[in-house]
């Protein structure tokens, strides 16, 4: 269990640049497999999700290999068998789906892991592909998918906008025989960013970031391959911006276009911050002897809307802030494991489905606490760093699969943030 110490009180200065986006780095290491020339994934942070994928890869025989900051593949048949302990490790297992669909012709996925954030199924994904001719078979533990020959074009509505089986969907489709059109289809920076890597492999996708994405399938995999360097990771952008506002200070984010969190940024605006929005970048001030203005009731939802990853963040943020505030997270049950946290801090809270009330006006004091998920786990680092004292955030591996160093990037910005050695057990004296 890896335990991250805090001592809080300390405001935050300085520049940092978020490196490339979880959620986009794991469906594109998925995608290469459509390819059938040799791939290039530019600066691919070091996070744990990262190397879950990379043994995943390696398990069903792809070849995949880091060079320095960048991931290379290269063509090779494979497997279409995801190891139960690796699709249990990650939600991203679900993206191996349709390219190994596409590429062994049959694939069994154990049914993927991820933060517990409540039910998290995959039914559209698998309607989806079934609606392009794929036969589905759902066991109890997981799922069999099979072809015949291509699957076919499909103009096919989802019946919510999921990242995940957008994505999915989006796959299928470029390599499907004919011209597809997937309505209801997510549009946050992530698809776009897929739909991109995609269409420089030789792929012929249109309306990215739209709700209405039309394919031309090739009828088989991608002619080429691409070298490409994902987008920034706009939730770890959101993470440094919420903890110069819980901290107090100025920072400046590079590398990131406001725009990609532009609903966070005007939280933040609304609860006091000054944010100063560059071309390539953003700067998020706050007088640490200001108290920030709560009174807020927020919403999440689908791009362009809150976005659900942010709403631990500005929870945490809101902990201190004047006026009591409410946060709903539309799209997961059990976003607000993080509460009990607060809680142990001191801070007045309740979460209550998928509701989570805030007193604000809260001083905490540092205490042990657990991270119940990735961001979760960020969002007790954030209250950590104002809260009274020394906090130590036990984290079971969450924080690492979306951060690869979350305590060494906020003390580079001169939080007192480490990561404590995992203590050997203690020994137990016998007699
Ligand atoms: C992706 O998860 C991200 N994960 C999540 O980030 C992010 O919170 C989420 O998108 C929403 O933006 C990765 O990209 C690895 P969804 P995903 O499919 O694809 C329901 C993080 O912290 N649903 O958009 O799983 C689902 O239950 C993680 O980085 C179905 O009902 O999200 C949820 O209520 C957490 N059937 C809603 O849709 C399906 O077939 C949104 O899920 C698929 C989804």
């Amino acid at each position: 269990m890896e335990r991250i110490e805090i001592t809080g009180g300390r405001t935050l200065a300085g520049r940092v640049r978020p490196a490339c986006a979880k959620n986009s780095v794991l469906p594109l290491l998925a995608a290469t497999l459509l390819c059938r020339e040799p791939c290039t994934l530019c600066g691919v942070p070091d996070l744990a999700d990262v190397q879950t994928s990379l043994q995943l890869l390696a398990s069903v025989g792809a070849a995949v290999e880091r060079r320095g900051p960048d991931l290379c593949t290269a063509p090779r048949p494979v497997r279409g068998l995801v190891p139960d302990p690796l699709a249990a490790a990650m939600r991203a297992s679900v993206f191996y789906l349709a390219p190994l669909l596409l590429r062994a012709g049959r694939v069994e996925l154990p049914l993927p892991g991820g933060c517990r954030l409540g039910p998290r199924p995959i039914d559209i994904h698998l309607d989806g592909l079934a609606a392009m001719g794929a036969t589905v078979r759902t066991l109890p533990d997981r799922v069999v998918v099979q072809r015949r020959g291509a699957l076919h074009a499909v103009d096919y509505t989802l019946r919510l906008p999921s990242v995940g089986a957008t994505l999915t969907l989006l796959m299928a489709a470029a390599c499907a025989r004919g011209f597809t059109t997937l309505r209801g289809a997510a549009c946050e920076p992530e698809i776009a960013d897929v739909a991109a890597f995609l269409n420089a492999a030789g792929a012929r996708i249109a309306g990215a970031g739209t709700p209405v994405l039309t394919i031309r399938g090739v009828g088989g995999l991608l002619p080429g391959g691409a070298r490409h360097t994902p987008l920034p990771d706009r939730i770890a952008a959101a993470t440094y911006a919420a903890a110069v506002a819980a901290a107090g200070g100025q920072v400046t984010v590079e590398g990131c276009r406001p725009a990609y969190l532009g609903a966070f940024l005007q939280f933040l605006r609304r609860a006091g911050c000054r944010v100063e929005a560059g071309q390539d970048g953003f700067t998020v001030a706050r007088d640490p002897d200001r108290p920030l203005q709560g009174g807020v009731d927020l919403r999440t939802g689908a791009w362009p809307g809150f976005a659900t990853d942010t709403a631990p963040l500005a929870a945490a943020v809101l902990l201190g802030a004047e006026g009591a505030s409410r946060i709903h997270d539309a799209l997961f049950q059990n976003r607000f494991a993080c509460a009990a946290g607060f809680a142990a801090m001191g801070a007045r809270v309740r979460a209550r489905g998928r509701d989570l009330w805030l007193a604000g006006s809260d001083r905490l004091q540092g205490t042990l606490v657990t991270a119940p998920d990735l961001r979760g786990g960020a969002a007790l680092v954030i209250a950590g760093l104002f809260a009274e004292g020394s906090s130590t955030v036990l984290d079971p591996g969450h924080i690492r699969r979306g951060y690869a160093d979350l305590p060494g990037e906020l003390r580079q910005l001169g939080a007192a943030c480490r990561p404590a050695p995992a203590r050997a057990p203690k020994a137990v004296q016998y007699g």
